[in-house]
């Protein structure tokens, strides 16, 4: 090693929850550490990547109730399904476990005590609300009722998305069980509390010490400033976790055993290769100890973690590190606009490293959001990758073939090569800086200036010449080995690539030592296309494939536990059948197709828009009570259907000539009809 000292490190991404499938969203994590341990291990050092499952909680328990298994049962396909999303995304972990293992019980333990044995837990009795049906407390978001501010209803237990209240479950009205419908009652019980408050001092020293992003130490001094609380480490069973040492009944939270899945992810890892674990997790260890981690977590990883390490008289991380969350085309990810994409998904119609090389692209060492364009992602992939990059290789390697598959014994350009093993350095410091973005363009330069040489040498037309074939040949070789140069760079944002390109070049390695080796007199072999372009009907059948998938999804879960006869009660018993009517009974009532011409706000009204319909021909203005669920320029253009012989009704606001037909029982809940495509305004509806 000649660049830089080896160091240890270990590195983990945060824990993915074992009770639903990996996306995109996760994927910007998980590309994001690989990137960086790839780059951490190509320069030379000891470096160890864990992971795990986070099988605990109670959503996986009710999740495996509803299935019909065990938890263990459904966290051991979740596993699995979770590791072979990951491997082929080429994320490559030293060790993948679960949060649900002996080596994490015994460290979940072992801190517990130490924590205990210092003073920093206490116990308390809290109030909380219960489920009588299922005999489970229960937590904010397994409650909904109505709003106590503004009567919405179906609101979570802790606060409403109508009008953005914020207030405690029992303050809810109508309350029910979001889990069997019961009304919760108020029950109190015993818990454990992990007393942060005694590490306020440690934690304003240690979120300023250069161990996370400024924003986000910045953010958390607020925080510390307005004062900690007491951390609620208990629950209470039934509940999948592991029981509190001396504390029957009682379970850790997930989130207590969670990072210390950390711990035994890596303590199984040591154990298989003989490293040792005391080293890297000893108070003042010389290793280096990364997490990355969302933004949505930061709490738990910069506050509760590094107070529980201190308190059990381990090391604290080297560096938190958060990133940002995926937006896609600039909305947040969405199951009902097929934007909710599966790693399966993705993987099932594009390849896999387009987008570990968009995600590198675009990634900074910050929290912002991050951007999802697929147009831009298509534009960015085929150009970089195909276009610059791929193509270095493909327009020399035919010749260095036909004049015998060996590079030339001259450098051509010996001064370019060296600027190019020059550049390393550059890279490999944003590389190290996680700034990803600047580390691609810089290496896309690189391919511009290969790609710019090859241009002017133009070997093709100096092949046609007589007694050229040692010059075609030096500067076909110049490009085989700039193509490399560049492909060392690239490689831990495309290990795949880099693979391909070892085996076309005879190879050992593509280490970032080995940038300074220059190829002459070597045998490559046959060049096979690399890379394909990435077209966008292979994104529009990825997101229609996405949209089926969740149909198909809803289907089961409608057909699991009952479902469709539990939503179809529900309505049928908030409003019941009428009585029955004669045929000419519904004959009276006329129904039309209406074009929403126009759609506004009316002043002064809460729940009303007001409506222009064209009937082919004939215009109606409608005072419509749809505002809470629509905005007036999403109607406009729109077809409905409209009652159209209801008697005018005369409003505060003006005549209303008509109704618009809904289902839905108010608020956001409101569903305004649409006939199918070629039904034509003031076509009766029968
Ligand atoms: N189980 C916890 C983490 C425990 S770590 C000791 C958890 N799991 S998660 O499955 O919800 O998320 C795993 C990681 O993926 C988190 O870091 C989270 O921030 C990240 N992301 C989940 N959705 C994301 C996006 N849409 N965008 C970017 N990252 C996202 O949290
Ligand atoms: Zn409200």
């Amino acid at each position: 090693m000649t660049d830089v000292q080896p160091r240890k490190i270990l590195i983990t991404s945060a824990l993915p929850y074992a009770n639903g499938p990996i996306h995109l969203g996760h994927l910007l994590e998980y590309i994001q550490t690989d990137i960086w341990s790839r780059f951490q291990k190509s320069r030379g050092h000891q470096c160890h990547y864990v992971c795990a499952d986070d099988a605990h909680g109670t959503a996986i328990m009710l999740r495996a109730e509803r299935e019909g298994i065990t938890p263990e049962q459904l966290i051991a396909r979740i596993s699995e399904e979770h590791q072979a999303d990951f491997a082929d995304f080429k994320i490559q972990f030293d060790n993948y476990g679960s949060t649900h293992s002996e080596e994490n019980r015994e460290l979940s333990s072992y801190i517990y005590k130490q924590c205990r044995d210092k003073g920093h837990i206490a116990t308390r009795s809290i109030t909380q609300a219960f489920d009588p049906e299922q005999n489970l407390f229960l937590a904010d978001r397994y409650i909904k009722g109505e709003c106590p501010k503004c009567g919405t209803d179906d609101q979570y237990g802790d606060n409403c998305e109508a009008c953005g209240a914020t207030y405690s479950p029992a303050e809810l009205k109508n309350a029910k069980s979001v889990i069997s419908g019961a009304t919760p009652i108020q029950k109190d019980s015993e818990h454990y509390f992990f007393k942060l408050t005694d590490f306020q001092d440690f934690l304003k020293g240690w979120t300023k010490a250069g161990h996370l992003q400024d924003s986000v130490s910045n953010k958390l001094q607020e925080w510390l400033d307005s004062g900690l609380q007491d951390w609620d480490i208990s629950r209470d069973a039934p509940y999948f976790g592991f029981e509190i040492p001396d504390a029957p009944g009682k379970y850790f939270y997930v989130w207590l055993d969670a990072p210390i899945g950390y711990m035994a992810s890596f303590k199984a890892l040591c154990d298989r290769e003989g490293i040792d674990f005391d080293e890297y997790w000893k108070p003042g260890s010389e290793t280096e100890l990364y997490h990355f981690i969302g933004k949505d977590i930061i709490n738990f990883h910069a506050l509760f973690w590094p107070a529980m390490l201190e308190c059990s008289g381990f090391r604290t991380p080297t560096a938190v590190n958060a990133h940002g969350f995926v937006t896609v085309d600039g909305a947040k990810m969405s199951k009902s606009r097929g934007t909710f994409i599966k790693a399966r998904t993705f993987i099932d119609h594009v390849n896999p490293e387009a987008l570990r090389y968009y995600f590198a692209a675009k990634l900074g060492s910050g929290v912002d959001d991050f951007d999802l364009n697929f147009e831009d992602f298509i534009q960015r992939v085929n150009a970089d990758l195909v276009n610059k990059y791929v193509n270095i290789a493909s327009r020399c390697a035919g010749f260095v073939k036909k004049a015998g598959g060996e590079l030339s014994a001259n450098v051509a350009e010996p001064e370019m090569l060296q600027s190019f093993i020059d550049a390393g350095d550059q890279i490999a410091e944003y590389y190290e800086a996680r700034e990803f973005g600047k580390a691609t363009k810089l290496i896309m330069e690189l391919a511009d200036r290969a790609n710019e040489y090859i241009q002017t040498k133009e070997p093709w037309a100096l092949a046609k010449k007589e007694g050229t074939a040692q010059e075609v040949l030096d500067i076909c070789s110049m490009g085989i080995n700039l193509f490399r140069q560049i492909t060392i760079y690239l490689s831990p944002v495309l290990p795949e690539m880099a693979e391909k390109v070892q085996a076309f070049m005879n190879l050992e390695n593509l280490n970032w030592e080995s940038r300074k080796t220059i190829l002459t007199g070597h045998a490559i072999n046959k060049f096979k296309p690399l890379m394909q372009r990435v077209e966008g009907a292979q994104i529009e059948k990825m997101k229609e494939a996405t949209i089926t998938d969740l149909e198909a999804e809803k289907a089961l879960a409608e057909k699991s536990i009952g479902g469709t006869e539990a939503t179809s009660n529900k309505h049928l018993e908030e409003t019941p059948i009428a009585d029955e009517i004669t045929f000419d009974d519904f004959a009276k009532v006329d129904m039309r197709v209406a074009l929403i011409e126009n759609a506004e706000h009316v002043k002064g009204a809460n729940k009303l828009l007001q409506l222009t319909l064209d009937l082919g021909g004939e215009k109606r203005n409608v005072f419509a009570g749809i505002k809470s669920a629509y905005a007036p320029e999403d109607l406009i253009g729109r077809k409905t259907i409209l009652v159209a012989n209801l008697a005018p009704r005369k409003m505060k606001f003006g005549m209303s000539e008509g109704m618009v037909m809904a289902a839905g029982p108010g608020g956001k809940e409101i569903y305004l009809f649409s006939p199918d495509d070629g039904a034509e305004p003031g076509m009766r509806i029968f």
